[in-house]
């Protein structure tokens, strides 16, 4: 099974790293990887953050394993070159539309929880988050108005199908859950939500063993910190997701944490850790691994049908906190590699 590798910019490279040692210990030689540039990286290499090289290799790859992109260096370029593109348009290219990001707690970082150690013990939720679609991928711009002042725009939209389809996923992931199924959304303000809720409740008909119901995005982002256990499955567009779910990371310890998976229609996905690039904290071992680390299990799980071995990775990042080993995210002070060094110990 070939494995596209793309490390990207900051940190990237260096959480990489340690999924990599983990995944050679695990499976070893069932994988083989090509690495290919993405983000800043790219750009400087060759100048676009997602050359056609890259795009070949993800195209041709079983599954992909990314860090993350951003380079403040970047950052006044124009869009189209800039090293977020990289992972937008690995999204928009392969039809990654839906992207899982389970937060749940670790009972032995209770205590990195930004809530109170019994509120942050309940959360077990996963986010689905859309991600071909939404303001993200509206017509936008920058144009000058009829009373001549510059207007930013950005349309939000979303048409029934790519709603059902993410619906179908939410259905799918509570049913195989706890069965029940929360919709996030702007219905009280935004036609784009408006159509969402209906085609949500559409597609609910073939689901009657799962419980679904709506939250407005505030009210969910007050609902998070007021009592996360509520939530088993959100179903969510694009930019609600998005920040949704780093604020589900803090409640689940530290945004170091959160793995991600993005599938296709065919479970072809695309996994990394939820962060970026935390150019703040880059080349200092200071970057936690474990949301790389755990984005690998969920590869092996979703595109590679290896759950034994995802399992195994999950028991070996547990063991390694139970164990002790904290990185500063974390309240710590153990570096990249000895996280890297602590799972290991542990398979
Ligand atoms: P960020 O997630 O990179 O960092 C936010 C904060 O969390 C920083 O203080 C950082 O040090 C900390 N942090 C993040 N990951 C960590 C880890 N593994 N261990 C310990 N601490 C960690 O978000 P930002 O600062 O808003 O963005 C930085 C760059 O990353 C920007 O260019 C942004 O566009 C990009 N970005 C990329 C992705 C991606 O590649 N999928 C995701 C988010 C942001
Ligand atoms: C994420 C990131 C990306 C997003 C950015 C870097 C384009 O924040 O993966 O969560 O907004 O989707
Ligand atoms: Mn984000």
């Amino acid at each position: 099974m070939l494995i596209a590798l793309l490390p990207g910019d900051g940190i990237g490279p260096e959480v990489i790293a340690q999924a990599r040692r983990v995944l050679d210990v695990v499976v070893g030689d069932r994988l083989t990887y090509e690495e290919g540039l993405v983000g800043g990286a790219a750009y400087k290499a060759v100048g676009h953050p997602l050359p056609e090289a890259t795009m070949e290799i993800a195209r041709r790859a079983d599954a992909l394993l990314f860090g993350a992109v951003g380079d403040p260096d970047c950052d006044a370029l124009e869009r189209r070159l800039r090293p977020e593109q990289a992972i937008l348009g690995l999204r928009a290219g392969l039809s990654l539309f839906a992207n899982l990001r389970p937060a749940k707690l670790f009972p032995e970082l209770a205590d990195a929880s930004a809530l109170r150690p019994e509120v942050a013990s309940a959360i077990d939720l996963v986010i689905v988050r859309e991600t071909n679609g939404d303001v993200y991928f509206g017509e936008k711009g920058i144009r000058t108005n009829a009373a001549g002042r510059r207007e930013g725009y950005d349309i939000m939209c979303y048409d029934e199908d790519e709603v059902s389809r993410i619906a179908r996923v939410g259905f799918e992931t509570a049913r195989a859950r706890r069965g029940k199924l929360c919709s996030v959304d702007k219905a009280n303000v935004l036609e784009t939500s408006q159509l969402w809720r209906d085609v949500v409740i559409e597609v609910s008909a073939d689901y009657p063993d799962v419980q679904l119901s709506h939250m407005y995005v505030d009210n969910a982002a007050m609902q998070l910190v007021r009592n996360p256990g509520q939530f088993d499955v959100i179903v969510t567009g694009n930019l609600f997701g998005d920040i949704l779910s780093d604020q589900a990371s803090m409640c689940a310890g530290s945004i170091g944490m959160l793995p991600s998976a993005t599938l296709d229609a065919n479970n072809k996905g695309l996994y990394e850790p939820i962060h970026g690039s935390a150019p703040d904290i880059a080349g200092q071992g200071k970057a936690n691994p474990l949301a790389t680390i755990l984005s690998a299990a969920m590869m092996l799980r979703y595109s590679l049908g290896l759950p034994a071995e995802a399992d195994r990775i999950e028991a070996a990042v547990a063991k390694a906190l139970a164990g002790g080993v904290r990185s500063p995210d974390l309240g710590g002070t153990h570096t990249t590699a000895q996280l890297g060094d602590a799972v290991l110990a542990a398979l």
